[in-house]
């Protein structure tokens, strides 16, 4: 008994672990191709991101959905085709990304 319910942990958590996981996502979809933890460069660092969405979850929500410009100005062509792909996302691996990008 003991050991079915070891062997079910050890099947689940992986993935569990990785769909939840905002980092995962960060790098499995190539946000961290521009986008560094600590420096600006033409893309914003997810430090100056964690910034500019002090307390403005909604903000960066709506507009990782596409459904509003986004605070810092910059190259919004840059983005569009990203915004493609976290737009798809589910409510939950949107969440545990945007608790990624403002946890710096
Ligand atoms: C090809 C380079 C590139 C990639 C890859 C990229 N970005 Fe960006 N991103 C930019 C640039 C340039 C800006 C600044 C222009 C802008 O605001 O649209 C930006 C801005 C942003 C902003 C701030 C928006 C604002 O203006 O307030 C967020 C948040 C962001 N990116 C998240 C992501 C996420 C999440 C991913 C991965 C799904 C990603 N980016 C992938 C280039 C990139």
């Amino acid at each position: 008994m003991k050991k079915s319910v070891l062997l079910m942990a050890l099947i689940f958590l992986p993935t569990l672990g990785f769909a939840s996981n905002g980092e995962e996502i960060f790098k499995t979809k190539g946000c961290g191709g521009c986008h560094s933890k600590e420096y600006d460069s033409f893309a914003p660092s997810l430090k100056t991101i964690s910034k500019s969405y002090y307390k403005k979850n909604q903000e960066l929500k709506d507009y990782l959905q596409g459904k509003k410009p986004g605070l810092i100005k910059g190259e919004p062509k840059t983005m569009k085709g990203f915004i493609n792909i976290t737009k798809k996302l589910s409510e939950k691996d949107l969440s545990a990304l945007i608790e990624y990008l403002l946890s710096f």
